[in-house]
């Protein structure tokens, strides 16, 4: 053992023995408080619910048409104006959407700068998706004046100085681009402080989303830099075919470390892995945006082909109610859920939130390993995330009430 030598003053040694007494100290106060419940509002209490809410009233303020790219953008304010909460460039909210009697849950990555959080502001993209659920829908119904609720700021998507390197490789696909604006703003802002140079990749030059705002960005912030990856057509200016581990080092910076970050769809992801895995990165430079659940759980690794296309029970216990749904194979638990217009809280929709975790009594379900994000502890003593989790037996399920 190394003698280290240290000298304490007589101030150090008085906080060393104040330390040592802070436990004994404490239980002393605790034991001779009264046993009432603690009253008053505290500041720190009202600072995190206002940073952490559990859920935002907010109306559609103005609507933006993204032409070609069959797209809009939702601008959403509180009906008083009054600052929203802050957020990291990359986050998403999650909105709570009426639906046929029952109400869904969609995330929307933020596009707008964390700035105009403090302005009252927040924007979100909606593309179309024909044969889908909600954003149809959304496009089509929802108008200025409208009211949607939605989840406060989550996710984990964003740069993290003590994780990242200062410069950043951003692979978008189609939509995925929604995050990478935020943050290519947020650094146009001056409130995020890295360089980021984005492959976006898109069909054609007109179904580019954001190009304009995309491209002025690059002109005047000298942190941030696009490069359009068209894989239908060949035009002069466009790097043309898929992104690839070639195009990546071609434009990553040379002789210096980077971070990758990726955002756009399964098929995107799937495609990229191997050319991510051949750039040789540390785990830690890696990240990827949320991966929707699979449509196709069955071409997964680990799926019990056998259950593939089977219908399921499932028997719902929420508190004191009881009540016993249908459920498919192929479509996770949280949907059959939601079919049922049972009111359970959900939020990511791909396993990450931990929001719909739920307690499974009975039965077995697969869980694809790109969404399987659940703690030991929730492994171990039978807790799903029922929005990444397909049913392939009966089963008996212990539901949250709805808290947003
Ligand atoms: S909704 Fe996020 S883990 Fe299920």
């Amino acid at each position: 053992m190394p003698d280290l030598n240290i000298k304490v003053g007589l101030i150090g040694k008085f906080d060393m023995l104040k330390f040592k007494n802070m436990k004994k100290v404490r239980e002393k106060a605790i034991q001779a408080a009264p046993a009432n419940e603690v009253s008053g509002v505290f500041a720190i209490n009202e600072n995190a619910k206002a940073l952490h809410p559990d859920f935002l009233e907010l109306v559609i303020d103005r609507i933006i048409d993204r032409g070609g790219a069959q797209a809009k953008t939702f601008v959403l304010k509180r009906a008083d104006d009054a600052p929203l909460p802050y957020f990291r460039a990359g986050q998403y909210i999650s909105l709570k959407l009426p639906m046929d009697g029952s109400f869904v849950t969609r995330s929307y990555s933020l596009c707008s700068s964390p700035k105009e959080a403090l302005n009252g502001e927040y924007a979100i993209t909606v593309r179309s998706n024909p044969g889908g659920f909600v954003a149809d829908r959304l496009l089509a119904e929802k108008k200025p004046g409208d009211t949607v609720i939605t989840s406060g700021p989550q996710g984990f998507f964003y740069y993290e100085k003590l994780r990242d390197e200062k410069n950043v490789i951003g692979l978008a696909g189609g939509s995925g681009i929604t995050p990478f604006l935020s943050m290519a703003r947020a650094l146009a802002d001056g409130v995020e402080d890295f360089n980021l140079t984005l492959l976006f990749g898109s069909r054609d030059e007109d179904n580019i989303l954001f190009r304009g705002e995309l491209d002025e960005i690059a002109r005047i912030c000298p942190k941030f830099k696009v490069v359009h990856v068209l894989s239908e057509e060949e035009k002069a200016g466009f790097e043309t075919g898929f992104i690839t581990a070639e195009l990546i080092k071609k434009y990553a910076p040379e002789g210096e470390p980077y971070s990758v970050y990726l955002c756009g769809p399964e098929a995107m992801y799937k495609f990229l892995k191997p050319e991510i895995e051949k750039l040789g990165l540390p785990e830690r430079l890696f990240r990827r945006k949320l991966i929707d659940v699979t449509k196709t759980p069955w071409e997964c690794e680990g799926y019990p082909q056998e259950a593939k296309g089977k219908q399921f029970s499932i028997k719902v216990k929420q508190g004191p109610q009881e009540c016993t749904i249908p459920a498919s194979a192929d479509e996770p638990v949280l949907v059959a859920i939601e079919r049922a217009a049972i009111k359970a809280p959900s939020r990511c929709r791909a396993g990450e939130c931990g929001w719909c975790r739920s307690r499974l009594l009975e039965g077995t379900v697969f869980i694809p390993q790109e969404n399987e994000m659940r703690r030991w502890a929730d492994k171990h003593y039978g807790y799903i995330h029922p929005c990444c989790s397909f049913p392939t037996s009966d089963l008996t399920l212990e539901v949250p009430g709805e808290f947003f």
